[in-house]
This record gives structure tokens, sequence and C-alpha cells, in this order.
């Protein structure tokens, strides 16, 4: 993989309430042609989901999202996660995630966090909360002024207004939790996933 931001053209950002629907909706996804999977880390479970993933998909990247603590770094990447993203960046979170050695997407919404990211040696971003932090018209007026920044944004983005997000010369990837929906996993759905995650596929 050259890189995180072209792994996938679109994230799927997952949540896992139950451990036992890691391992099938991970293989749902990579059916539907998305080998990729951001784990969020906001549930009880998501460390043993991310470990079961890793023990037993090994064809699909697997990533711990929502780092937002210092301490969650090296817990993920114990569990076997491959990449870490955090929805925002402070000093110490950044640390620990380099610590790791992992590559990351550190979480940033400001010309000013872009610029710090930049400092420490990030180029490949995630954009969070995306439509609301101002969508594609703020990554389109980044582009001129930050042009070595690669982002991946998140954050209200949908299947309709994905492709103008990849559209943009900085932006490799976009990440929505839209491809597992909780209504889906609950009810073991997992054609929906992989139906969801093939529209998906197919927008690069
Ligand atoms: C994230 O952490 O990237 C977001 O929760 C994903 O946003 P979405 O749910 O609006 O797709």
């Amino acid at each position: 993989m050259s890189s995180l931001l072209d792994a996938v053209p679109v994230m799927p950002v997952v949540v896992i309430d139950d451990v036992d629907h890691a391992v099938p909706v991970a293989r749902a996804l990579v059916t539907g042609g998305l080998p990729a999977i951001e784990l969020t880390l906001r549930t009880p479970v998501a460390l043993e989901a991310i470990r079961a993933i890793s023990a037993e998909v090994p064809e699909i990247l697997v990533g711990a999202g929502t780092i937002v603590a210092p301490g969650q770094a090296k817990l993920a990447a114990d569990a076997g996660a491959q990449f870490l993203v955090s929805p925002g960046t402070t000093v110490q979170l950044l640390h620990a995630m380099q610590e790791t050695g992992l590559p990351f997407l550190p979480g940033t919404a400001t010309v000013s966090e872009v610029l710090a990211a930049l400092e420490a040696g990030c180029t490949e971003l995630k954009f969070f909360p995306a439509e609301a932090s101002g969508g594609t018209a703020y990554l389109k007026s980044l582009a001129s002024p930050v042009p070595t920044a690669r982002f991946c944004p998140t954050g209200g983005i949908t299947p309709a207004s994905a492709p103008s997000y990849l559209a943009l010369p900085n932006v490799g990837c976009v990440g929505g939790s839209w491809l597992t929906p909780a209504d889906a996993l609950a009810a073991g759905d997992w054609g929906r996933v992989t139906a969801l995650a093939a529209e998906a596929a197919a927008l690069r």
C-alpha cells in the first residue's frame, strides 16, 4: 500500500456493539470490494473486535478510529490495529500515535491544526467533522495555500456527496459510517453491507 489514503475510496467507519458482528462485517466489506475498516473505539468491545478481525480476516486492513486519549494508541496497536485515526489532534495524542510506528491520520479541522500536523511530519490527515466544518468548499480553499496536505474527510458525508469530495485534488479517500448501518448489523444483514460497500468501491 503506497498510502493509507489510497487503500480504498471510502473508509468504512464502523461502530461494533456486539463482538460477534466484527468478523462478518469485515468479510462483508471485503466481499463488496472495500478491504479496509476503521473500527472506532466507541464501545467496550472495540479492541476485542479489532483482535478478532486481525486474527480471522487477514485480507482486510484493520485500523482503530476515535483515538481520543494517548493511551489508546498503544492498546489499539497491541490489539492488532494496522493504522490509527483520531478525530482531533493534541501534541500528546500525536506523539502517542507516532510512537506505535503505525501509519495514522491525525484529525484536523482548521488551517492551524493542519499546519501543526505538517510540522510534526504528517501529510495525510483526517478532516473532521467534514460537512460541519465547511465541506468541499473548505477543502478546496486549502489546496492552494497548503498543497502538501492530503485528506480523508469524514463526518456527515453520504453516498451522494462523496463523489464531490473524491474529485478534489487534496482528497485521497472519504470516510463514512453509512456502509454499516446499525439496523443491518443488528439484523445480521451482511448482504446489505456488501451491497453498500460495492456501491462505495465503485466511486473511484
Ligand atoms: C467519524 O468518526 O469519522 C464519523 O463518526 C463518521 O461520520 P459519519 O457517521 O457522519 O459518517
